[in-house]
């Protein structure tokens, strides 16, 4: 029987509230908004959000409340085809709420965030025919305890995970991206937890034979990555106007997810994550400048430019 999802995921779903201002404020400023939107974000809203457009089957499996934010969080995840059937409720519980501040010279963003309500699955309800139900599992560093759960599980069932860790705080965070087949860091995660200054060192340190991929991502500089230990390749960003940078990790992750679903070999996959992600730079906001897989194919065909 095949699989329900493409792609399940767990992790951070955000509310972001972006304000588009003419450069970043300096202490004591005052400041005129140009723009201002919300959309959906977080590393896992987001990346679910990518691999849908891009054809997966995607699952989240969170915990939400009742609040405005929740409904809308789960609302934009269903409106983009986004399953939240595994997503659980608490009458309490809520996304995370980020202020992100769009500097229009540059498209570079700050994030102020909120994790006030904010709440991890229990472990024990990640249940085995849950995690059996797909293709892939993504995990992020915001669920720890039931990300190690879903890993064991994935790995029981031969399932590949695909991971986004952003910060090291917790202790249980080595256990963790141990359990993670493609593990991609921005590099300033990459840089802390190597100690290395180069991204090839860092992506050396982190990849090895029993890691399916390791990419270390650079932002406008691309990103480095090493298939089961081998050389490592450097990939460059797509030259394109940006104006927002807001979710490029996150789509990044997503595209590369449902490509591995899709049994697509990692140099593949990396080319359409970085596609997908620079085409999103080119439009406001983590979500709405997401394509879909003809519009990446006709960009690398050079048939629409940036
Ligand atoms: N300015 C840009 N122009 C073109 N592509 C970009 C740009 N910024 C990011 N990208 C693409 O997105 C990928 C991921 O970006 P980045 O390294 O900034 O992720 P991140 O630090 O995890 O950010 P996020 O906060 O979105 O999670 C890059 O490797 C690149 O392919
Ligand atoms: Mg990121």
């Amino acid at each position: 029987m095949s699989p329900r999802w493409d792609v399940l995921g767990l992790g951070a779903v955000a509310v972001d509230d972006l304000l588009y201002v003419d450069q970043h404020p300096l202490p004591n400023a005052k400041m005129l908004i140009r723009g201002q939107q919300r959309q959906g974000g977080g590393l896992a809203g987001t990346a679910l959000v990518a691999a849908a457009r891009l054809g997966a089957k995607a699952a989240y499996c969170g915990v939400l409340g009742d609040d405005e934010l929740s409904r809308f969080t789960l609302q934009e995840l269903e409106r983009e085809g986004v399953d939240c059937t595994p997503t659980l409720h608490k009458p309490d519980a809520r996304p995370v709420h980020s202020i992100v501040i769009v500097d229009l010279s540059t498209g570079s963003r700050s994030i102020l965030y909120s994790s006030a309500g904010v709440t991890e699955p229990e472990p024990a309800k990640i249940r085995p025919e849950l995690v059996a139900s797909c293709r892939v599992l993504f995990v992020d560093h915001t669920v720890i305890g039931a990300g190690l759960r879903a890993i064991e599980l994935a790995h029981a069932h031969g399932i590949p995970v695909v991971g986004d860790i952003e910060s090291e705080a917790d202790p249980r965070l080595p256990d963790l991206m141990q359990g993670i087949d493609h593990l991609i860091l921005g590099i300033e995660l990459a840089g802390r937890v190597t100690g290395a200054s180069e991204p090839v060192a860092m992506v050396r340190a982190l990849s090895g034979l029993d890691r399916a991929c390791c990419v270390v991502t650079a932002g406008e500089r691309g990103c480095w990555y090493s298939e089961r230990g081998s050389q490592v390749c450097h990939v460059p960003a797509f030259s394109v106007q940006v104006v927002d940078t807001t979710g490029c990790g996150d789509v990044f992750h997503g595209a590369y997810a449902a490509c591995i679903a899709r049994a697509e070999g990692v140099d593949r996959a990396i080319q359409i994550a970085t596609a997908a992600a620079g085409m999103k730079a080119t439009q406001p906001g983590g979500r709405s400048g997401i394509p879909n897989l003809p519009a990446i194919q006709r960009f690398l065909h050079g048939e629409i430019g940036p």
